[in-house]
């Protein structure tokens, strides 16, 4: 495995929120997600409460050593396993397929890739801890920390496949040019396989930014899967796995 992994020196301090800020945000937010946030351990919360870039690596850096187990363990977080068997479906051949896990964080999509016989995974992720715990799972062919809206990241053209679990969020990615971006990085013919969850994507501009794609003529929407609980505990939280496929007939770069 190649590791091109960036162990600068941390980019920000623990959260510095005060707890008025923090309640402001919860009040902004959709009722499903103020139900569920009351439920989740405190790092789970602050990634969702994070309004600049350091604290959103402040809030992962606290959580990485115990995500797995609060994640998966406590809650039964199902859509790493959802999306990496929607990604199966619209790839013709995994083994040689060359994916994007985008926002890979500690590796549970690349965990259930590697399962599926999926053997050229390069995990991007800002986060240094997420992506060290990634690096114990030995399921990536390459781990590289960087920021996936910048259009200089990868090379255009240079992926079969974009998969993404929980990076689709408020306070993380949720602009149309990144999609537009990482369309650019995609093949002709390749898929973008992304899991959003439901009242995430309904207060979001990805909507508009998707259709307006699809608009366009870069890519189509080939299947959405049917809303499914984020988590067993849950009962009104869900998200969908959408995938999209770019058109045959794009440059490789993405442009018309
Ligand atoms: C909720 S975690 C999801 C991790 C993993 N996909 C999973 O399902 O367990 C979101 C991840 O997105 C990463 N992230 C957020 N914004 C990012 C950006 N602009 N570029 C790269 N990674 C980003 C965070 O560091 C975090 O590890």
């Amino acid at each position: 495995m190649r590791f091109s992994f960036i162990a600068g020196k941390r980019d920000a301090g623990r959260c510095g929120y005060s707890r008025q800020t923090f309640a402001s945000m919860r009040l902004a937010r959709p009722r499903t997600t103020r139900r569920l946030l009351s439920q989740l351990p405190a790092p789970w919360e602050a990634t969702y409460a994070a309004s600049t870039r350091a604290e959103l690596l402040a809030a992962y850096e606290a959580w990485a050593p115990t995500y797995d187990a609060d994640s998966v363990g406590s809650f039964g977080y199902a859509a790493p396993g959802a999306a990496a068997l929607a990604l199966e479906r619209h790839v013709a051949d995994a083994s040689a397929a060359v994916v994007l896990d985008a926002g890979a964080g500690t590796g549970q999509v690349g965990e259930h890739l590697s399962r599926l016989g999926f053997s050229h995974v390069l995990g991007v992720d800002l986060s240094a801890p997420m992506l060290r715990i990634a690096a114990t799972k030995g399921c990536y062919r390459e781990l590289l920390r960087g920021d996936l809206t910048d259009r200089t990241l990868l090379p255009p053209g240079s992926l079969d496949a974009v998969v993404c679990v929980g990076t689709l969020t408020p306070n993380h990615v949720e602009d149309g040019a990144t999609l537009h971006t990482w369309l650019e990085w995609l093949r002709p013919g390749g898929v973008i396989c992304a899991s959003i969850r439901d009242d995430f994507w309904e207060g979001s501009p990805l909507p508009n930014a998707c259709q307006r794609l699809q608009e366009e003529g870069l890519w189509t929407l080939v299947e959405e899967t049917e809303s499914a609980r984020y988590t067993p505990l849950v009962n009104d939280v869900a998200f969908r796995v959408r995938t999209w496929r770019k058109a045959v007939d794009c440059l490789a770069s993405g442009s018309t």
